[in-house]
């Protein structure tokens, strides 16, 4: 269609993890687990559930499109100024915007292959020209992307930890890899799951460094268990926030979203909870797997990516494991055929998952 650039009309369809009402229309199984999209098993956080119901009542107003309460709330908590603060729809509704806001038309992006899907989409849409630099074992390959560095380079994306693989850069990798990226050049440092990772040895929490070219972001829906309700927010200095707030969508995130993360940053004790949960699953997970002689990922996130022979054993690996109602999430998509991601559960979750892997293999 003449309408539509090549590069759009090339795209593929993001294709999420399967939703339960699908599995259970395709197997007439009405109990499933669903460990295939990196979610909060325990629901989202009580009191960010408490502040969207109180936001109903106001659904006739427009949210406030500066976000000042969040915007404030957050600089407070981060020690910053609220002019060093974003918010979006999701951490991928600020990608968006940091896509429409900074590429000339010449402009290039440097990311690793086979990482993050969102961003993957936003770049491939842009039209601009991306150097996707494959990892090596399984991490981001900092040596090889800074070797991409030309001077058309605008934009560098790294997910730490990475999706699907859970892996992260150390901080010596990211100090030796900054000395390489000219000051014109943004660096997105994605860390959807940073509160997951925050005490793994070595993890470089970017807010220790701040650096005018780096813009850090970060989300509710995983460790807050809010994803449904779409709110995410980024740190930089304030003349790339400045920018960023001239483009960005005025009226999001919505009024329930904002009024969410306002209540989900007092939510101390979900927050405790969640990692006390995830860091019970992993240890748990990761043991049966090795005593299953399963070849893992070593994941810093809240979900274990595994590998298998070949992409036929990981496709009816899946297949067996969804006919016993637990729902991973196989890579095809993301470009690792063979390899099958699954998001930490709860006990009984884990406990089902191990159970059904064992009764197949
Ligand atoms: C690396 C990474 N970044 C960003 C996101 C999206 O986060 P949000 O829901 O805030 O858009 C995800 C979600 O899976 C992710 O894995």
């Amino acid at each position: 269609m003449a309408l539509v650039p090549s590069y759009i009309q090339q795209l593929a369809n993001y294709k999420p993890g399967k939703p339960i009402a699908e599995a259970q229309r395709e197997l007439g199984i009405t109990d499933f687990i669903k460990l295939a999209s990196n979610e909060n098993p325990l629901g989202p956080s009580p009191k960010g559930l408490a502040a969207i119901q109180e936001s109903l009542k106001n659904l006739h107003r427009y949210p406030d499109a500066t976000g000042y309460e969040l915007r404030t709330k957050l600089a407070n908590r981060f020690n910053i100024k609220m002019e060093n603060v974003v918010l979006g729809a999701g951490s991928e509704g600020i990608m968006s915007t940091i896509i429409r806001t900074f590429l000339l038309s010449d402009d290039e992006l440097i990311s690793a292959a086979n990482s993050f899907i969102g961003f993957r989409v936003l770049a491939n849409a842009s039209g601009r020209r991306v150097h996707w630099v494959p990892m090596k074992n399984y991490r981001y390959d900092l040596e090889a992307m800074a070797n991409k560095i030309t001077d058309y380079t605008k934009i560098i994306y790294i997910a730490n930890p990475d999706n699907p693989m859970g892996t992260t850069i150390t901080r010596q990798e990211f100090d030796e890899f900054y000395k390489h990226v000219p000051e014109r050049v943004l660096i997105i440092l994605d860390e959807a799951y940073y509160e997951f990772a925050q005490n793994s040895p070595d993890y470089p929490d970017s807010m220790t460094y701040r650096y005018d070219n780096v813009i850090t972001l970060r989300t509710f829906s995983k460790a807050y268990g809010l994803a449904g309700i779409r709110v995410g927010y980024g740190f930089a200095h304030e003349s790339l926030i400045g920018n960023l707030l001239k483009v960005k969508v005025p009226f999001e995130p919505s009024l329930s979203a904002q009024a969410a993360g306002m209540a989900a940053l007092d939510d101390v004790e979900f927050l405790a909870n969640t990692l006390k949960i995830n860091q019970e699953g992993m240890t748990f997970l990761k043991q049966e797997f090795d005593a299953l002689g399963i070849e893992q990922v070593p994941s810093a996130a809240n979900f274990i990516t595994t590998v298998w022979d070949s992409e036929k054993t990981a496709s009816k690996l899946t297949q067996d494991l969804l006919e016993k109602g637990v729902i991973v999430r196989q890579l095809t998509g993301f470009g690792w055929p063979n390899c099958i991601r699954i998001s930490v559960g709860l006990e009984s979750e884990n406990q089902k998952c191990i159970a059904s892997l064992k009764e197949i293999l």
